[in-house]
């Protein structure tokens, strides 16, 4: 398999740093940090939106800024800057007092009755995933680009999780548990 260098990703990646920080720490909350992020995941994001730039959106994950972004990047770009975002190191969040408790009972319990399978099964109890599953690290995370990432997978704009498995779960939750889990998930 082929392997990304991070020292070339750190020269290819200045464009991206204008949104998510030069070292992948964006300050802007509706911008995903990328800093410290599973290779894997970053890769698989950045030919999701390469795939929705070659199919009209229909395919993979469709992003009017990101599409372009990744339509310009061969694979060898893709696995260097990947890398190198990778190996640098997440800052953290807060979570705000008012989501501590309800956020955790539903991050680690979920809720039986209504279905929702508990985030800690895939995403671990500090939030950092798994890097050989797929699972993202989604701890620290800005609280508001999570929430568009749950209102995106439960209307389905967003639908390329293996399997719908994160859609599966978003379709289940109310305005209110996305208000809470991201703002818990935020201070992870
Ligand atoms: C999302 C990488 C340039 C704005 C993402 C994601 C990755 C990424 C991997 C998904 C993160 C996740 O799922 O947690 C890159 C790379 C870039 C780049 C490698 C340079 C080649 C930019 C630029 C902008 C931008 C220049 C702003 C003009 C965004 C936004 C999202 C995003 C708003 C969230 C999209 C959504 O809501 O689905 N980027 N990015 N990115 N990026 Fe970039
Ligand atoms: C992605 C939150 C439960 C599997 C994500 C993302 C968020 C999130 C915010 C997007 C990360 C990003 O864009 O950077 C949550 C919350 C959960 C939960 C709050 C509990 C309510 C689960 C469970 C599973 C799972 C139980 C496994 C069965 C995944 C996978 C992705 C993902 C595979 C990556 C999708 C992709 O490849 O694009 N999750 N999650 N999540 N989640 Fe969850």
């Amino acid at each position: 398999i082929a392997q990304g260098d991070a020292e070339k990703g750190k020269a290819k990646s200045v464009a991206c740093g204008a949104c998510h920080g030069a070292d992948g720490n964006s300050l802007i909350s509706m911008n995903p940090k990328l800093a410290g992020q599973h290779t894997n995941y970053l890769v698989k994001q950045l030919n999701d939106f390469k795939l929705a730039s070659q199919t009209g959106g229909k395919e993979g994950r469709n992003n009017a800024v990101m599409n372009g972004m990744a339509a310009a990047l061969s694979e060898q770009d893709i696995l260097d800057i990947s890398a190198y975002f990778s190996s640098q190191t997440g800052t953290d969040g807060e979570t705000p007092e008012d989501a501590v408790e309800l956020g955790s009972k539903l991050y680690s319990g979920g809720d039986l009755e209504r279905g929702i399978t508990a985030c800690i099964a895939c995403h671990g109890p500090r939030g950092n995933g798994t890097s050989l599953s797929g699972f993202p690290d989604i701890s620290g995370q800005h609280a508001d680009y999570i929430k568009s990432q749950l209102k995106a997978f439960r209307s389905g704009d967003r639908a390329n999780s293996l399997n719908g498995m994160m859609g599966d779960i978003a379709k289940k939750m109310t305005d209110e548990d996305i208000e809470i889990l991201s703002n818990y998930v935020a201070g992870l």
